[in-house]
């Protein structure tokens, strides 16, 4: 039995531009304990945004091994894969990436394996979006689409969340507000967090400091 949530050994990710190739990622290995709230930083370019793609079998490695609670989605059908992500893990975006024709409610039953609406509510409350349920996003600001956003990402009880940058489009006052949400989480429900961000006070946040550099990571993440 393993209590790693997250396993990369020497993982590459490469892309061909024209004749040219870009490695994304270039001999990434990393292991996260489940339990675990750790922060990633690195220039931009670095690989961030790919390796929580790779984590959220959202990508595909090109080579290398990547395990989420001890499978290889490789060796999965993509019916397999698609479960392991429903069930495992909850993404949250820079971007919100909300539904716009639909209201907050709605957006976080959508993706629900089993709808229940009663169950989305009570998420909604946790993030302190009482009556704002059938509100759409466009009528909601930065900070509560970011908490829809989260609400979202917690209807399918996941074990891990992974954020991109999930403050880089708000105010101090609501990064630091959806950061402590994301801090609770972790403490309180037990959820694994691994979050991309350029911000220290964001990062402050975690218990520790992921740097990536080049496509790899250069400091923590064992
Ligand atoms: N689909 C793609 N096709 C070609 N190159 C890509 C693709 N996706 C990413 N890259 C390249 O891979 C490298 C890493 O990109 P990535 O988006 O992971 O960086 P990042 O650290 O998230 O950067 P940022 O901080 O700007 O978001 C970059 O050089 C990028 O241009
Ligand atoms: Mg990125």
């Amino acid at each position: 039995m393993t209590n790693n949530i997250l396993e990369f050994k020497d993982v590459w990710k490469t892309y061909a531009m024209g004749s040219e190739k870009i490695n994304a990622l270039s001999g990434l290995s990393m292991k996260l304990k489940e339990g675990s709230f750790k922060a990633v930083m690195g220039p931009s370019g670095s690989g961030k945004s790919t390796f929580l793609h790779v984590a959220g079998i959202l990508d595909t490695p090109s080579r290398g091994i990547f395990k989420i609670k001890g499978k290889e989605p490789g060796e999965l059908s993509v019916k397999e894969q698609a479960k392991l992500r429903r069930n495992e893990i909850g993404f949250i975006f820079q971007r919100f990436n909300l539904m716009s024709q639909l209201s907050a409610l709605e957006n976080v039953i959508l993706p629900m394996i089993e709808e229940n609406t009663k169950k989305a509510k009570e998420i909604l409350n946790n993030m302190g979006l009482e009556g704002k349920y059938d509100k759409f996003p466009g009528q909601l600001s930065g900070g509560e689409q970011q908490r829809v956003a989260i609400a979202r990402a917690l209807a399918n009880d996941p074990s891990i969340i992974l954020a991109d940058e999930p403050t880089g489009e708000l105010d101090t006052k609501n990064a630091s507000l959806i950061m402590q949400i994301l801090q609770d989480l972790n403490k309180k429900e037990g959820v694994s967090i691994v979050v991309v961000t350029h911000n220290p006070a964001s990062a402050s946040f975690a218990d520790e400091i992921i740097r990536m550099s080049d496509g790899k990571i250069v400091n923590g993440g064992t």
